[in-house]
């Protein structure tokens, strides 16, 4: 017995769900890749990922995921035998020091924990003894979407500012990047990055980066540079040599009017947006908490992030056939808990293409699968979510 049919829905962390209006931007041929009309697309979806990242600096787009802008950042500006500072949330900075690390950089882990954001006093103080000035760049991501965590980079761009550190800041928005505020050249960072799969509501396989004067004049001198990533080759009038070959023609037809979508919401809004149906899906976990079994990996209220929740199960019961239910007898896939999270929580993704039937339905499955399963929660999840919705958008 299901009641599972048509479209199956993606409530995981990336892909996430792409407007009608971007699949079908994809249903035309491919364009010349020597034309006036792909070199003006390139210039709009440069200048608009500058926008979005709240900088002057100059936006590169790769055919990469976001693994690849990892790389591309790091190779840009490092050298092998450089030192950085990882600062943990989670999984995803840690990844990214673990690409920096196989380059031949030193990676120095800011412990941090899954269960909180990144202490920008903590940061500061390491710094501070650093005073040979061995460090060359920090790594931080904006939202971890393992833990589910914020990190308030505003914050800790003002902690490096206080060290006096001349560290290069960098910024991974893969899971936030469209989403909520980004204040690139506000906040002092200088290298930011991001993909096209999550809050960009476009295909996976576009990786962006921004790079400010600072991080472009080390760049000169950076070691690790290679052919592909090379901000230099990407530099020149030649459009071919943006991206470093032929560019991605479909995948840029997507992005663009994705990126139309957004602009025509406003970022406010959609920062808005994503802010009042995360607290919904909150207020949900929050009840169904109540019955002991379900909680939020992240303890404080004000670390959660407005894209994914990370929610964990107490021992003795798997998250793994609350996933399984919803999928199979509703359609709806949870993200999965991965890394130190593997096998005790699961995530609900609410980023990108989202709106209040999408997320009020995902929260009425995952009630569903509760009840289905005999899994212990206090009543009323979906109700605190539409009670707070509509309290909260007012007429
Ligand atoms: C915050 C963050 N950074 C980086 C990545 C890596 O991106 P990709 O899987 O596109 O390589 C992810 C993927 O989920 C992510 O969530």
């Amino acid at each position: 017995m299901v009641v599972r049919a048509g479209r199956e829905f993606l409530a995981i962390p990336g892909p996430t769900t792409m407007p009608d209006e971007v699949l079908r931007a994809m249903h035309r041929p491919a364009m010349d890749i020597y034309s006036p009309a792909l070199e003006e697309m390139t210039a709009s979806i440069q200048r608009d990922l500058s926008t979005l990242f709240a900088t002057k600096a100059r936006s590169y787009i790769y055919i990469a995921n976001g693994h690849g802008a990892w790389e591309a950042a790091l190779t840009n500006v490092l050298s092998r035998g450089d030192k950085v500072l990882v600062l943990e949330s989670g999984r995803f900075a840690i990844g990214w020091g673990a690409a920096a690390s196989a380059m031949g950089v030193e990676v120095e882990i800011l412990k941090g924990s899954w269960s909180h954001a990144v202490r920008p006093a903590e940061v500061e103080a390491r710094l501070r003894a650093d005073t040979q000035r061995e460090i060359k760049a920090i790594l931080v991501v904006q939202i971890d979407t393992a833990s589910g965590v914020v990190n308030d980079i505003e914050a800790i761009g003002r902690a490096i500012k206080a060290a006096k550190h001349d560290a290069l800041f960098m910024v991974d928005a893969v899971a936030s990047l469209g989403c909520m505020p980004f204040e690139m050249d506000a906040w002092g960072i200088d290298v930011a990055m991001s993909g096209s799969q999550k809050g960009m509501m476009a295909p996976p396989g576009l990786a962006f980066v921004a790079a400010n004067d600072r991080a472009r004049d080390i760049h000169t001198r950076a070691g690790l540079r290679t052919p592909y990533w090379d901000w230099t080759e990407r530099e020149g009038a030649e459009h071919y040599k943006k991206y470093a070959g032929t560019a991605p023609v479909h995948l840029l037809f997507a992005l663009r009017c994705a990126m139309d979508l957004l602009f025509e919401e406003g970022l406010e809004a959609a920062a808005l947006r994503h802010r009042l149906l995360a607290e919904a899906v909150r207020r949900a976990v929050g009840t169904w908490a109540q019955g002991g079994v379900l909680g939020f990996n992240i303890a404080e209220a004000r670390e959660r992030s407005d894209t994914v929740t990370t929610v964990t199960m107490a021992k003795g019961s798997d998250p793994v056939a609350l996933q399984r239910y919803c999928n199979e007898k509703c359609g709806v896939v949870l993200g999965t808990g991965i890394g130190d999270l593997l096998g005790q929580a699961f995530r609900i993704a609410h980023m990108g293409h989202v709106n209040a039937p999408m997320i009020l339905g995902t929260l009425g499955v995952i009630e569903m699968a509760l009840t289905a399963l005999r899994i212990p929660h206090g009543a009323g999840g979906v109700d605190a979510a539409v009670t707070y919705l509509g309290e909260a958008v007012k007429a």
